[in-house]
């Protein structure tokens, strides 16, 4: 098996962990969240499919788990997409990137969790950030009322907006609200997508959005980063729409070895109305990239690490008639997953000069084994990002049973096969920001189990804070999750000796095995949900987005808004002991 078959044959459920090696620490707490895509098996590609939420107790005893045992508590997110789907699925055509129907197009809220001091988020690249209660897991409120987003990206206006956005916004710490994006199509100066900063003070129900003048471009932005007085944009490159393919056709679009960077100060947007337009200062960088990280700190230039995907094209997935680098056919376990990397990958931090145009690379790392780079794991607090220590990068290695020949045959004049012909295993490893020069390393031999998103815990943080003792990524712990066959697990390392392996691990108490999951984060214990003003979902129904429904969708409509107002679970789902 080139990844665990469980990655799509197991199915989310909660369950409790047990310490079965080593000692837990008393100075961690707080709590690990997860994104999942459900695999439902209706879509062609799963990561477009509806989401879930899962959160790890790292304080065993808690969430519903018996003294000593640790909870693994999971979530369907019930939007108003996830309702309307499940009671009118024959209303829901699948497409290799996605689902539509006469209400729009769902958000699937997949991707990233996204703590913001006692709330709770979920994301993805295509529709709004989505609010979840942090104790019950249960879906609360969309961000932002369509209209203040300037409407939907494309699609018409419907029921469901279509919101061409970023899988990862950015928390201003300072300014106290949420930078991310909005991509619409444009004819000029190119036909392509046109990015818009946005940004949301969380105090209420809209947001504001400012165009960046003249940029149109093929791809997506999956991250938003930022120092204290700029906003980062970047075509992430490794996503690019394929109009054949959406027809029916083969893909032919490949990725970018080079994207383009946009920078915005802050004080430019504030300064104008929302929905006018902003001149950014561009760069490019290379290789495209999924996740960049920049330095909060600008006092000293502003310095980003960019984690490179070399070769990792996400728009390729396994169908399947396919087979692999080596002619066979594919694991049927893996139909409907990314095709992994073809290349090892390179991780930069770069400092950027926006009064000269220059880029300065501070440091980089890339050797054989540096492929499949998964996720990282970094210090989120305020602290941590304005001096950041330790870069965490979990790197899953090489796994040539999901690299399909049609990928080989698409990148044929860029990839070395015979660098791809065996797995590898895969590594936790520690950069030291600014030299990226590798700290230490942990090696994953066993190539029947996939490690997958990390997340940093500080040591000792004090209620409700992000901040531990000594922020910056060193003095903490990283929880490694690590998905296998015979049983998932969480290693625990202490953060500043990653090389001398797990201090402990949790392993299901009946070896319990869990799906493909995306990102992983880190917050504090918070069990109520914060008072805030949120968005309903009925003050979006104006006659115009009903318009093109049949009766019996109106009423549909019109009833999962009654359920919602009304605080109801919909029908047929799972209340949890919170
Ligand atoms: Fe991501």
């Amino acid at each position: 098996m080139p990844t665990p078959e469980t990655l799509t044959t197991s199915e989310h459920h909660d369950f409790d962990l047990e310490l079965v090696s080593g000692t837990w620490p008393t100075d961690i707490s707080g709590e690990m969240l997860f994104s999942a895509p459900m695999l439902g098996g209706r879509l062609p590609y799963g990561i477009f499919d509806f989401g879930c939420v899962i959160r790890l107790s790292l304080t065993p005893g808690t969430h519903g788990a018996p003294d000593g045992r640790f909870a693994w508590r999971t979530g369907q997110i019930e939007t108003p997409s996830k309702r309307i789907f499940d009671a009118a699925p024959d209303a829901f055509t699948s497409s290799p990137v996605g689902y539509s129907s006469p209400f729009g197009a769902p958000n699937s809220s997949n991707t990233a969790p996204l703590p913001w001091g006692d709330r709770l988020f979920t994301t993805w690249d295509a529709g709004r950030p989505v609010e979840i209660h942090p104790g019950t897991l249960e879906y609360v409120a969309e961000v932002g009322h369509i209209d203040s987003w300037g409407g939907s990206s494309m699609f018409g206006d419907t029921v469901l907006p279509f919101l061409f956005s970023s899988a990862h916004p950015v928390v201003d710490p300072e300014r106290h609200g949420l930078w991310t994006t909005k991509l619409e199509p444009v004819m000029s100066p190119t036909f392509g997508m046109r990015p818009s900063v946005v940004w949301w003070d969380r105090s209420g129900t809209e947001v504001k959005w400012w165009p960046l003048e003249g940029i149109s471009f093929p791809g997506s932005t999956h991250t938003v980063s930022q120092t204290r007085d700029w906003v980062i944009l970047c075509d992430s490159g490794n996503f690019k729409a394929d109009a054949d393919e959406m027809f029916g056709g083969e893909r032919t679009v490949t990725i970018d070895a080079e994207v383009p960077v946009w920078l915005v100060r802050k004080d430019d947007l504030f300064s104008r109305p929302s929905g006018t337009p902003v001149q950014p200062t561009c760069f490019r960088v290379s290789p495209p990239n999924g996740h960049f990280y920049a330095r909060y700190d600008d006092s000293d230039g502003i310095s980003v690490v960019w984690e490179g995907m070399d070769l990792m094209d996400l728009a390729l997935y396994l169908r399947p008639d396919d087979v692999d680098i080596h002619g066979r056919p594919v694991d049927p376990a893996s139909v409907g997953l990314y095709n992994m990397a073809m290349a090892p990958e390179t991780i930069t931090e770069l400092l950027f000069e926006p009064e000269t145009g220059k880029v300065i690379e501070r440091g980089g790392f890339r050797e054989d084994w540096t492929i499949n780079l998964q996720l990282s794991a970094m210090d989120w607090s305020l602290e941590g990002m304005s001096a950041p220590t330790l870069h965490h990068v979990s790197y899953q290695g090489c796994r040539p049973g999901r690299i399909t020949q049609r990928a080989a045959q698409l990148y044929e004049d860029r990839i070395d096969l015979s660098a791809l012909a065996e797995e590898t295993p895969g590594y936790l490893a520690s950069f030291e920001r600014g030299s990226m020069e590798l700290t230490a390393r942990w090696e994953y031999p066993d190539t029947s189990e996939l490690i997958t998103s990390p997340t940093f815990a500080p040591r000792s943080p004090t209620a409700g804070n992000y901040a531990g003792g000594e922020p910056g990524g060193h003095d903490g712990y990283v929880v490694q999750p690590v998905l296998s066959d015979a049983g998932f697990r969480v290693d625990l390392f202490d953060a500043a000796d990653v090389g001398a392996g797990p201090v402990a691990t949790l392993r299901g108490t009946h070896k319990e095995c869990v799906p493909l999951v995306l990102h992983s984060a880190w917050m504090p214990s918070v069990d109520e949900l914060a008072d805030a003003d949120r968005l309903r979902f009925a003050d979006e129904l104006s006659a115009d987005r009903l318009a093109g429904l049949d009766d019996d969708q109106r009423r549909l409509v019109a009833r999962v808004a009654e359920d919602l107002d009304a605080g109801s679970a919909p029908a047929g789902s799972v209340r949890r002991d919170g």
